[in-house]
């Protein structure tokens, strides 16, 4: 086993003897694969390289003698198989798998060797994920991205082997996905009048959506969209009153936490509107998994409102929190309808969950082994080490939210973190860290929270546990932040210390 500064760290790479130097100026020539090929994004392989002036597909490219060539070998079709093995020799490599996201991840290790250094060892690179959820979040209401940003964001989650982009879409701050049949939701919803006056807001067209579904498939990402309901829903009751309880008109918030505002889940009229909002949902988006949310939802408006009782004695429902457990059920079904998979935070497990959804764990590993007991696949997501919110060292640093979540705490997240949880590993779907964006007001800022605690994200959840090692990341770290740097990415300097716990 050779140590290069790849991250993630890969299952094992073996030198085969000899080395040769980096043309200064290169072409990728890639051959093979072709249904494969014909999806690759080849303008951004070739800007992730350094030296590489082209990426070109096709046997009919003549040779040159600054060409490295690639060959893609399909070894059988499993597109749920992410492992590859790539070969170097000299100025010929060839990357082997079972699905194309295997391709992409071995291209990615290609062009992380590519980028890391001028001379070139021979080697055969046996890889393959720890987890099959690798996921990063963002909010976008609570400060609107644009779609620049977004795209850079997801380029940054290929680099580093991650698969799920959580786009975190409604909250009460703003709702930024375009829903034909309700034009209210963004023309009303994505908009709220900051403290000093000025208008604060945005939102996404569908094209837009749509490039970055398309581009993060081709980068071996699926996107997962969250509307959040039915809680957190402020933004969107601005622009559909009659869907809460008391009907009144609210306006959009311009400060942070948890707002009584919520859907009434008595009315059949909120169901009509789920279900026209997540058929458009299923448009947009083609990820088996949609996001409905389930966090933070207070049950006050519930408890006062005549329908939310008379509902209650009719489902025998005891306590009016436990209406959410009938708004998820109602979720649920329009989903499943959909053909999709629905993911709710772990407060969705205390009315009553959907047998069918996936439970995202936030809180503490309480929640993950309650959701795992239940039989629920489960996805990691803890603030103790996912937070991406939270402070980076105890002081010195710029605004957050709270908290402290230093490199080297998410380099020992373990979705498996508990007894129970590793005897039930097989309903763990892996882990994710979260980008909540209250105190990061633009994409700079977002960069600087996350980099580079995504490269220790990456590995926790990419390499085999035993050859995690917090000092050789340290070392492998530097070359990735030149790459990063290069590519006009911020981040928070290594040399500001407080790494440690
Ligand atoms: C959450 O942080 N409210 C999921």
């Amino acid at each position: 086993m050779i140590e290069l500064p790849l991250i993630p760290r890969p299952v094992t790479v073996d030198a085969t003897g000899g080395s040769w130097s980096r043309p200064n100026a290169f072409r990728l020539v890639i051959q093979g694969a072709d249904a494969s090929t014909k999806s690759l994004p080849l303008e951004y392989f070739s800007h992730l390289m350094p030296s590489c002036t082209t990426v070109a597909v096709g046997s009919d490219a003549s040779a040159h003698t600054h060409d490295i060539s690639l060959q893609l070998t399909l070894r059988s079709n499993q597109p749920d198989d992410e492992g590859y093995t790539l070969e170097i020799h000299q100025q010929r490599a060839e990357i082997t798998s079972s699905s194309y996201a295997g391709f992409l991840w071995g291209l990615q290790t290609l062009a992380q060797l590519l980028s890391h250094g001028t001379e070139i060892p021979n080697l055969v690179c046996v890889d393959r994920p720890r987890f099959r959820w690798r996921g990063m979040h963002l909010d976008v209401a609570r400060h609107f991205f644009p779609v620049e940003f977004v795209l850079k964001f997801i380029e940054l989650l290929s680099r580093y082997k991650l698969n799920r982009f959580h786009w975190h879409l409604t909250d009460d701050q703003g709702w930024r996905l375009p829903i034909d049949s309700h034009p209210l939701l963004t023309e009303i919803g994505a908009w709220r009048l900051e403290s000093d006056g000025s208008r604060y807001g945005g939102c996404y067209s569908r094209d837009e959506v749509a490039g970055v579904v398309s581009h993060a498939r081709s980068l071996g990402i699926e996107v997962i969209p969250e509307i959040d309901l039915p809680g957190h829903a402020s933004a969107l009751l601005a622009a559909c009153p009659d869907l809460s309880c008391d009907c009144r008109k609210i306006d959009v918030p311009n400060s942070w936490g948890v707002f009584e505002n919520t859907l009434c889940p008595s009315r059949e009229s909120t169901y009509q509107f789920a279900d026209a909002v997540f058929s458009e949902v299923a448009d947009l988006f083609d990820s088996r998994y949609v996001h409905i949310g389930g966090d933070e939802c207070p049950s006050g408006n519930w408890a006062k409102h005549t329908g939310c009782r008379d509902r209650m004695h009719q489902l025998e429902i005891k306590s009016a929190s436990g209406l959410q457990g009938h708004f998820n059920q109602r979720i649920a079904r329009i989903l499943r309808e959909l053909d999709r998979t629905p993911v709710g935070w772990d407060e969705i497990l205390e009315s009553g969950a959907p047998s069918d959804s996936v439970i995202m764990c936030w809180r503490d590993l309480r929640y993950a082994e309650q959701a795992v007991a239940a039989g629920h696949e489960t996805i990691l997501s803890p603030m103790s080490h996912c937070y991406f919110d939270f402070y980076q060292a105890r002081d010195g640093e710029p605004k957050a939210i709270g908290g402290h979540l230093p490199l080297s705490r998410v380099y020992g997240f373990d979705p498996l973190g508990s007894e129970l949880l590793e005897a039930n590993a097989r309903l763990i779907l892996g882990g994710q860290a979260n980008v909540w964006t209250e105190y990061m007001g633009n994409p700079e800022h977002v960069e600087y929270m996350t980099i580079p605690r995504v490269c220790a994200l990456s590995e926790a959840l990419w390499s085999d546990k035993e050859s995690h090692d917090f000092g050789s990341f340290l070392k492998r770290l530097p070359a990735n932040i030149q790459s990063l740097t290069r590519a006009g990415y911020n981040h928070r300097s290594l040399d500001k210390g407080s790494s440690g716990s």
